[in-house]
């Protein structure tokens, strides 16, 4: 045996494998109704993965419990391998997990940087805190130009346009340096020029981070999506690349029929074109 054979360390290849997310047999039941009913999934490092599926679905349920915001009845959710179930938000926050809102969050009364700068506060140690700073610091410079907002620096937040504001939040989190990023319908209200820059921010941001997106907006789903989880009822219909979920049987027939329900009066039909009825190969 060669003696220039490089040895991984010991566990090197399954910290390699080890998803960056990893949910197991997970329910969330409010009051005997259970919102998430057992579900499974894993997100590998670097991956943009979307999180689609009917209103009621679970999806934002799913990425409350992964923030701590509400808690698992059942299952474990481990982040890098290391079992998060049930911890606190700010420490869930501070293992490198940012979470955007479908409402941004931003602070209107501050300016672009003001809200960046507040945001990394978070994480910068106390002298540093207590400097007197001017201009924009290097932890927030490289965040601002990422998403674009260099020449809205000193605007207040409050004048922005609402994509404006969904790239600041995007902004505060990745001051944070987070690992995870979970984003809830981020271009819900953009218009088409907006939603293209978030798409290839987000083809941007993954790789270097791990980003799950829960999208209604199908067009966006079909540009930009690589892996696709669809939720129905609490549970994993389908996953798979996008070309593979629009044509799996399951999900085509729940969109298909909610389709049907749509045109005769029933359920709002929040995913109207993920399949097209008639399109289905026979
Ligand atoms: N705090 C709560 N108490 C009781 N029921 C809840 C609670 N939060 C969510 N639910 C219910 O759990 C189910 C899943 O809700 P969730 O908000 O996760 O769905 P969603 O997939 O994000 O839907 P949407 O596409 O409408 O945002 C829904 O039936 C919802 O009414
Ligand atoms: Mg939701």
């Amino acid at each position: 045996m060669s003696t220039t054979t490089e040895t991984p360390a010991p566990g090197a290849a399954e910290q390699a494998t080890t998803p960056v997310l990893a949910v197991e047999d997970l329910v969330v039941s409010f009051d005997g109704f259970r919102a998430i009913d057992g579900v499974t999934l894993e997100v590998a490092a670097g991956e943009l993965r979307f999180l689609i599926g009917p209103n009621g679905a679970g999806k934002t349920t799913l990425v409350d419990v992964v923030t701590g915001l509400t808690k698992a009845t059942e299952g474990r959710v481990l982040f890098q391998g290391t079992d998060i179930t049930g911890e606190a938000e700010h420490r869930i926050v501070r293992h490198g997990i940012g979470r955007s809102f479908q409402t941004p969050t931003v602070f209107e009364a501050l300016t672009v940087v003001e809200n960046l700068d507040l945001a990394a506060s978070f994480r910068r140690r106390l002298p540093a805190l207590l400097r007197s700073r001017r201009g924009v610091s290097d932890d927030i410079a490289a965040p601002l130009e990422r998403i674009g907002l260099q020449a809205t620096a000193d605007r207040l937040a409050g004048t922005l346009s609402h994509g404006q504001k969904q790239w600041l939040e995007i902004g505060m989190l990745l001051v944070q340096q987070p690992r995870l990023l979970l984003l809830d319908e981020p271009v819900a209200g953009m218009s088409p020029h907006e939603r293209t820059a978030t798409g290839e921010l987000l083809q941007s941001l993954a790789g270097e981070h791990t980003i799950v997106v829960i999208e209604h907006d199908m067009a966006f789903l079909r540009a930009y999506a690589q892996q696709v989880t669809v939720l129905h009822e609490g549970r994993v219909l389908s996953q798979g690349n996008v070309e593979y979920v629009q044509h799996d049987p399951a999900v085509r027939e729940v969109y298909l029929g909610r389709a049907r329900d749509e045109r005769s009066g029933g359920v709002h039909l929040d995913v109207p074109s993920l399949v097209q009825e008639g399109d289905d190969g026979r």
